[in-house]
């Protein structure tokens, strides 16, 4: 699929703040910092459409952008950024849980995870959390730029495979780097398939 136009639509504070449209969504959620601006960005050829920050945190609110005026790619706030107080941090969650839960308009999450790590017990817990809640989801492995191609494909895989202790279909996974536009045009023809679906 070819993005040809991308648009900031809204910031909202909260999921019945969000645009009263009843268009397909795709939202990017993940640890702060994991490059869920950049994926956006990169995805839509667009650079600065998403707001992006080398200091995690940047991301505050829910973030709407309409593609080719007919779909919406969704940027959420990262979780669990150690350094906000505990107030923050159990706001920001309740606004992505709320969003996830209740968002009729929402088709997939893609739940990024930044592919030079194992996995993290704050990752594993949202995705058996989005499985228990039979929210559809797929994983994007970011920043594989920083990683010998063999290396970045082992990770990925090590990581799908320690779901299989509890979970027996795993989700599509995806390795990309928003760096050198890496998985560009997977992530995009999958979110088409979905839209034709
Ligand atoms: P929050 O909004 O704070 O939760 O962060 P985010 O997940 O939106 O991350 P963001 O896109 O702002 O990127 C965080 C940092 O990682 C920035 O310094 C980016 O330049 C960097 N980054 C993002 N994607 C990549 C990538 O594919 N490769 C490399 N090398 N750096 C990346
Ligand atoms: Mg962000």
């Amino acid at each position: 699929m070819i993005i040809k136009k991308s648009e900031f639509t809204i910031s909202s504070p909260n999921v019945t703040k969000c645009p009263e449209d009843t268009k397909a969504e795709y939202a990017f959620i993940g640890r702060s910092n994991v490059g869920k601006s950049s994926l956006i960005n990169m995805l839509c050829n667009h650079k600065g459409l998403a707001k992006t920050s080398a200091k995690p945190g940047k991301t505050l609110l829910i973030n709407h952008f309409i593609i080719n005026n007919e779909w919406y790619l969704v940027d959420l706030p990262g979780y669990g950024y150690a350094k906000s107080s505990k107030t923050v941090r159990n706001k920001l969650e309740q606004m992505i849980a709320q969003y996830i839960l209740q968002r009729k308009q929402l088709v997939n999450v893609f739940v990024l995870i930044d592919i030079r790590h194992e996995q993290q017990k704050i990752d594993r817990e949202f995705v058996d959390w989005l499985g228990e809640s039979n929210v559809p989801f797929s994983i994007i492995f970011t920043k594989a730029d920083k990683l010998s191609p063999a290396k970045a494909k082992s990770n990925a895989l090590l990581w799908m495979k320690k779901l299989e202790d509890r979970w027996e279909n795993l989700p599509p996974y995806f390795i990309t780097s928003a760096e050198q536009k890496m998985g560009k045009d997977e992530v995009l023809d999958y979110i088409e398939q979905i839209n034709e679906t």
